[in-house]
């Protein structure tokens, strides 16, 4: 009897201290911090927190050819603290989303129109590439390079959902050719040489 008072009042200690909050919509006037966005008053939540819509194609005239438009924790601020988001691709005819990664995430990629080659490269070097058809899903663990290249003549559309309300976003060839990285150690780092780091450079908008 003892032991059962004793473990019914540990379960009601327990529960006290573990009462968990249903969300936390984001105080986007706050810092983002690691934890995510500091909670807006519950008072002031609304439905218009959790609806957004990713419905309208994103512009696609740019250097790739491709526009993300995302539904993260700044956008969307009722995903922030759930570990979850997504966004919307929109790949025109030969565009694509250069190596990337979303070093706080992983990703499962939805194709709901054209044809999309994607894959991405896993620690050991290892590539994993498919094209894909309307309907299937492609899986890209977190933080590891990927890609997605249309492959149809057409626009293409796929969604993405994250393992993360703030997955984060770094482009290889942004890094690499679009700041001011000076050109030595550009080419000291990727064994380019240097008219071909100039060159790409010049289209990425890099300096130095
Ligand atoms: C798409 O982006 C281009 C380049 O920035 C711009 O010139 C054009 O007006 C935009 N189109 C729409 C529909 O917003």
């Amino acid at each position: 009897m003892i032991h059962i008072l004793l473990i019914v009042s540990s379960l009601f200690t327990f529960s006290a201290y573990a009462a968990v909050q249903d969300f936390c919509v984001a105080d986007l006037k706050g810092p983002d911090t690691p934890a995510g966005y500091t909670c807006k008053p519950a008072a002031k939540v609304t439905t218009a927190d959790f609806v957004s819509t990713l419905g309208a194609s994103g512009n696609t005239s740019n250097i790739i050819k491709a526009a993300v438009t995302p539904a993260f924790a700044e956008q969307f601020p009722g995903v922030n603290g759930l570990g979850i988001s997504i966004a919307r691709l929109d790949l025109a005819a030969g565009g694509v989303v250069p190596m990337h990664t979303h070093p706080g995430a992983s990703e499962l990629l939805l194709v709901t129109q054209g044809f999309i080659t994607a894959g991405f490269v896993s620690s050991a070097n290892k590539v994993y590439v498919k094209t894909l058809k309307k309907g299937d899903i492609m899986l890209f663990p977190q933080g590891l390079l990927h890609f997605q290249v249309n492959a149809g003549g057409f626009t293409s559309v796929a969604f993405a959902s994250f393992s993360s309300a703030t997955p984060g976003l770094q482009i290889l060839d942004f890094a690499l050719f679009a700041n001011d990285l000076p050109s030595k150690l550009v080419e000291a780092t990727t064994f380019l040489d240097d008219a071909t780091v100039k060159a790409l450079k010049a289209v990425l908008g890099g300096t130095g």
